[in-house]
């Protein structure tokens, strides 16, 4: 008899080595580190180089991830990458589970932006409650300084590249108390890395069209609506969903995408500041990754302990968002 419940049990995180501050932002777009540091939070944020990979950095988090977990790569039976930027369109998960030598396990990509990770975490559990899988990592990891305008200065000072890794573990106790996903698709010209094509004629009477993805384009202003809307009430169903109240959560831990977002969403929660987690100022908004980039280091600082109660939630393209409430550890 299989144990049905889950528990994340290991975290892990990468981050490329060249960093980028606003004042050296400032030398490529007008703007200013003023500018920036009051209406997002942001600092600086990490670059990944020419020579760095989406599975690199994937890998190198997943390592420590399962590491921390106790296990071995050959223990593993599942492994999501969540993200908008594989190395590949036909994904890289698999290159990431041949760098681990993870021989045993099915691999493949999930796309849902920054909420990608919100909703990895909950289809990973889907194949542990079933019994069909019991040790399964997943990776939110993204590299958009690739797909940014950097001439854009609306878009190209939020965000920052990065990769996190969590291995979820079939469990007697279920440590996943509750979640609720969503998606409304008649939003998605909000944010968009979009594919552009030009017709082309192959031969007569057969057109197809060929091009490539366009840099992101977002509507800053109804983003931040959606999010400071979407999110307080997707925490409150999940809340629900787990039988909890507010006060019974420890941390908050939100998708880093701005620090006015952090604090609109913890007020409409009465949330105390203290248990918002935030590292934003230091890597800016790393998509899928910056969830459990923001959790592996409060785990690693021995502010996320053993036990406490972390209500997770992503939001962003799609337009997506989610919200998954979780006990630390076994
Ligand atoms: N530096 C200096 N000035 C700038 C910059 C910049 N980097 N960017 C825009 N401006 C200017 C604009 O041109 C505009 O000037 P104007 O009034 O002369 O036209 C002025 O600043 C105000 O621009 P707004 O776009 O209205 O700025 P706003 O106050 O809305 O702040 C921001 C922009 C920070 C992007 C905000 O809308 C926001 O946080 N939105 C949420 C975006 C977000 O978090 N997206 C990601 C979430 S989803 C995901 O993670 C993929």
């Amino acid at each position: 008899m299989h144990n049905l419940g889950i528990a994340i049990t290991g975290s892990g995180s990468a981050l490329p080595a060249t960093s980028l501050d606003n004042q050296t932002l400032s030398r490529l777009v007008e703007t200013s580190d003023e500018w920036i540091t009051t209406r997002t939070g942001i600092c600086q944020r990490r670059l990944a180089s020419p020579t760095d990979s989406l599975s690199m950095l994937a890998t190198s988090a997943s390592t420590q991830a399962i590491a921390s977990a106790g296990i071995t790569a050959a223990d593993l039976d599942l492994i999501i990458l969540a993200t908008s930027t594989p190395d590949d369109l036909f994904g890289s998960a698999c290159k990431i589970q041949a760098n681990l030598g993870a021989t045993k396990a099915v691999a493949f990509d999930l796309t849902a932006a920054c909420s990608g990770f919100v909703f990895g975490l909950v289809t990973a559990a889907q194949y542990i409650r079933t019994g069909a899988y019991q040790n399964v990592l997943l990776i939110g990891a993204d590299i958009l300084s690739r797909w940014v305008d950097w001439q854009d200065r609306r878009t190209c000072v939020l965000f920052g590249d990065g990769a996190g890794a969590v291995v979820l573990q079939a469990n007697e106790s279920d440590r996943l108390l509750g979640f609720s996903l969503h998606s409304d698709g008649t939003q998605n010209h909000y944010l968009n890395l979009a594919y552009q094509a030009s017709d082309q004629e192959l031969l007569p009477d057969i057109n197809i069209a060929q091009g490539t993805y366009q840099p992101i384009t977002m509507n800053g202003k109804e983003v931040y609506r959606f999010a400071v809307q979407r999110v307080p009430e997707v925490i409150d169903k999940a809340l629900f969903k787990a039988n909890l109240s507010i006060d019974q959560i420890d941390w908050l831990l939100l998708h880093q995408a701005n620090q006015r977002i952090l604090d609109a969403v913890a007020q409409r929660l009465n949330i105390p500041q203290h248990k918002v987690i935030s590292n934003l100022a230091n890597y800016g908004n790393t998509s899928a990754a910056s969830i459990p980039i923001a959790l592996d280091e409060a785990v690693r600082q021995g502010k996320i302990q053993l036990n406490d109660t972390i209500v997770a939630s992503g939001f962003g393209a799609g337009l997506t968002w989610g919200a998954a409430i979780f006990q630390w550890g076994r």
